[in-house]
């Protein structure tokens, strides 16, 4: 993971950069560290998070008009000051940040060391900077050459910065794999991760793509080379981001914001495809594909984590509308089992960030064997995005807190669309039941803005519950991946071990974890089997097991049984996962402040995982 920024322009750098850095934060937080470039290269950096950055460098001598900045998440070595980036070159005639991984690091330190090199951190980046500083001595060339050269040895992901020491006007920045924008402003240029960085500066991107080396001069037109040495006019895009969007705008944490923000996301996540008026629901991105995904003899999708179980609401919503078999796999198995895919197949890629290194090997992995390959991200311009042959955007806006909220209802609610989309044109839905639903997940924005209003409620629950060690979510059917995400978001956050089940499976094991301090969250809402799931409730109190229980409102057979009930507004079947999800999320957030955890920061975690 990692966030890189850099800058060049007549700003001071360093205001600039460390805004940035606390706006990529989300990506990794466990060293940062900066580099500022005027007749020497400076660099500050230490362990921890961005502000202890802040503290370290306060008093000391930050002035300069380029410069670059990186926020941490370690994958080879541990988190501390030395593995910090940026990194110097033996000469210190050079520094580099670097998001990635460089696969094949052994083989250059070694090669690099028997040269006489010597090594301060126990990073892969470092084989880099090491790298570079000898093609610039051993073959005499220019810094952008010496990169160029540089990555042709290298195996790998990577979106670096380089700063030297002799071009002190001059910004070398390169990416495979991880994610890297351009911002060109008048006289300025910015480098980030992503672009919330350079959003008040300027609206005009570039995104580079795999293996683009970009060389930004002060006072000079922007060019891109490959590493092969051909030159690429840079494509310039308006960026359509807005500051309030990535703001707190006044709640506490970036994850309530954006659990509050659901009634108009998952509005968004619609707008302009779903026609009530004329009755049916359209999706711009896909509409060269339609005919392909009608006639697939089978969809798989393919996610990580919370886009995961996003993903198994979609298998059983396709299932059942459109009568298509769907498989949902984790990205990170299925691009190493060689898996039996053909070209009839479609597949389906989900990923909030549009960044994760698994579902872009998936990805890769499906192209290569002939499939049809559909994105739904979130984040417009993403890696994934493009590495698909067409999809659809969540429209959810950007998601900073890393546990995924309203990304999660907008893949769902897009799923959906996709599900009644094919239903629709495939004629495996009565066009009454089509409508019914049509008009059912036009008033869910509605229904989640009701269900919002009981926070006070699951705060109470929160209160009893806070402590625990271990808990238990199950539900069936639509409310199976309910669970799964449901204990997925309190063990993220709170860090509190919570095991997602389907609600039969119980008996089969976890019903022997079940004693008097046993939480157990049981989703039973009035449609589907909701008798079947009444038994297993049984099943927990007879063994003293304490019952939270989401239910339909008006509902009274649960109350009797539970010791307590969050009820929500009655919907489709197909559509409880848009609601039921809402009072988890906050039930774990509420739990997470209470127990004085990061609630957007958790430990360990980063927000897109582009390392595999
Ligand atoms: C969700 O709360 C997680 N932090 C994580 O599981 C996430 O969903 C996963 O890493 C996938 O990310 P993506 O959607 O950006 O691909
Ligand atoms: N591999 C580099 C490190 O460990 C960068 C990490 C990353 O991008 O996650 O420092």
């Amino acid at each position: 993971m990692c966030g890189i920024v850099a800058y060049i322009g007549p700003r001071e750098a360093y205001p600039v950069l460390i805004k940035g850095l606390h706006r990529l934060e989300y990506r990794g937080y466990d060293s940062a560290g900066i580099c500022l470039l005027n007749d020497d290269i400076r660099i500050f950096k230490c362990k921890g998070k961005v502000s202890d950055l802040e503290d370290y460098v306060a008093g000391k001598n930050t002035s300069g008009t380029i410069g670059m900045a990186h926020t941490r998440w370690a994958t080879h070595g541990e988190p501390n000051t030395i593995n910090a980036h940026p990194h110097f070159s033996q000469n210190r005639t050079i520094a580099l940040i670097h998001n990635g991984i460089i696969e094949n690091y052994m083989v250059l330190r070694s090669e690099l060391k028997n040269r006489g090199y010597i090594f301060t951190s126990e990073t892969d980046t470092e084989v880099l900077v090491h790298l570079i500083e000898d093609i610039m001595i051993s073959e005499q060339v220019a810094v952008e050459d010496a990169v160029r050269i540089a990555l042709n040895q290298v195996i790998g992901a990577y979106a670096i910065v380089i700063l030297a020491r002799d071009s002190p006007d001059k910004i070398i920045a390169a990416r495979k794999g991880s994610p890297m924008v351009l911002g060109i402003g008048k006289g300025e240029f910015f480098v980030a991760s992503d672009a919330t960085p350079l959003i008040e500066y300027t609206d005009n991107v570039v995104y580079l793509n795999d293996e683009e080396i970009a060389i930004i001069e002060r006072g000079k037109d922007l060019k891109i080379k490959t590493i092969r040495n051909q030159s690429h006019t840079p494509y310039i895009q308006k960026l359509a981001l807005s500051l309030n969007e990535i703001e707190k705008g006044g709640f506490e944490h970036f994850m309530l914001k954006e659990i509050y923000e659901q009634p108009r996301s998952i509005f968004d996540s619609m707008r302009g495809r779903l026609h009530i008026d004329q009755g049916n629901v359209t999706l711009g991105g896909i509409r060269d594909y339609e005919q392909k995904i009608l006639n697939a003899k089978r969809i798989i999708i393919t996610a990580c984590g919370t886009s995961w179980h996003a993903g198994l609401v979609g298998e059983y919503l396709i299932e059942d509308l459109a009568r298509i078999p769907v498989e949902v796999e984790y990205s990170s198995e299925f691009r190493y089992r060689n898996p039996v895919l053909n070209e009839d197949d479609v597949v389906i890629a989900i990923s909030q960030s549009g960044e994760t290194a698994d579902t872009l090997a998936a990805i890769d992995l499906a192209k290569s064997k002939g499939a049809t390959v559909l994105g739904i991200c979130n984040v417009v311009g993403s890696s994934i995005a493009r590495a698909t042959h067409a999809g659809v955007y969540t429209h959810a806006g950007p998601e900073i807190g890393v546990a995924s909220t309203k990304a999660f209802t907008a893949q769902v609610a897009v799923l959906t669309l996709l599900g009644l989309l094919i239903a629709q044109k495939k004629g495996t839905i009565p066009n009454s039941r089509f409508q019914k639903i049509l008009l059912e997940l036009d008033s869910i924005p509605a229904k989640v803005e009701r269900i919002l209003q009981l926070n006070d409620k699951i705060r109470d629950i929160a209160t009893i519950y806070k402590d625990v060690k271990n808990s238990l979510y199950l539900g069936r059917g639509y409310n199976f991946p309910v669970a799964l995400e449901g204990a997925l978001k309190l063990k993220e956050i709170s860090y509190i071990h919570a095991e997602g089940y389907p609600a039969a499976e119980m008996k089969h094991g976890p019903i022997a974890l079940i004693d008097e301090h046993m939480p157990v969250l049981f989703i039973a809402t009035r449609r589907g089997i909701y008798e079947k799931v009444i038994s297993n409730i049984e099943e927990v109190k007879a063994r003293k097991g304490k019952i939270i229980a989401i239910v339909t409102e008006g509902d009274e057979s649960v109350k009797n049984l539970a010791d307590h009930c969050i009820e929500i507004p009655d919907t489709e079947e197909m559509l409880i996962p848009l609601l039921a999800t809402i009072p988890l999320q906050l039930l774990s957030y509420h739990i997470a402040v209470m127990r004085n955890c990061n609630v957007d920061q958790p430990r360990n975690l980063a927000k897109s995982v582009t390392v595999e």
